[in-house]
């Protein structure tokens, strides 16, 4: 498993705090509390490699993952959470949106989603801005462990359904990062991305 070799890297409060915009790189998106971090040490089979918290709003940086010296993830602080000041929301908004628009690295984006309430507004707006700048983007349908096998089957086909109709480029699958559900998936597509 590659993503187990990635590390701690830093974590940025601007863009200018990243790393030189080479090499390859995925990012992880999701409303606040969705389970972005969680998913990523999943994936990596990390525990703690990326802050998690029950409390939403825990992620306050982008947070980079270093695989090795081409190869990058980020955990992207969560949207739309109310108990973080509007100052701060407003300013994590413009930096993730400055983000996606100007990072070459950037192969692609795992968008997380509870799959208790896929596809909230924020999803699609992150879904239709993909489409509009041709980024593949990744559906993790989380916390899967929380619907029974039939809520999930039908809730993974809802969401292809009407992603299908938003992004030629997006696909989604069921996921748990406390169960390991979809992990070897989630990894295969990372894995194209990133020409692994
Ligand atoms: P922010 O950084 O605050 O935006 O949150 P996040 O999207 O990074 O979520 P995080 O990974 O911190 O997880 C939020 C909460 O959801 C934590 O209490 C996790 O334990 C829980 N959680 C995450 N993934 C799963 C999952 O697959 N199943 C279940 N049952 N709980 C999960
Ligand atoms: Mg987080």
């Amino acid at each position: 498993n590659p993503f187990a070799q990635a590390a701690y890297a830093l974590s940025a409060h601007q863009l200018e705090q990243l790393p030189d915009d080479s090499g390859l790189e995925i990012a992880f998106a999701g409303r606040s509390n969705a389970g972005k971090s969680s998913a990523i040490n999943a994936i990596c089979d990390h525990v703690g490699l990326a802050r998690t918290s029950k409390t939403p709003g825990r992620t306050q940086q982008l947070v980079v993952f270093t695989m090795d010296s081409s190869r990058r993830l980020i955990d992207l602080p969560g949207y739309g959470y109310a108990e973080v000041p509007q100052k701060l929301r407003d300013h994590w908004r413009l930096l993730i949106d400055k983000y996606l628009r100007i990072r070459d690295s950037l192969r692609g984006i795992v968008l997380i989603m509870d799959a208790r309430h896929p596809l909230k507004e924020f999803d699609q707006q992150m879904l239709t801005f993909c489409a509009a700048i041709d980024l593949p983007c990744h559906c993790l349908i989380t916390k899967a462990d929380k619907l029974t096998f039939s809520e999930g089957q039908k809730t993974l086909a809802t969401v292809k359904k009407q992603i299908t109709a938003i992004s030629e480029h997006a696909s989604a699958q069921l996921f748990s990062s406390s169960k390991k559900t979809g992990v070897e998936e989630a990894r295969k597509q990372l894995g194209l991305w990133l020409g692994i």
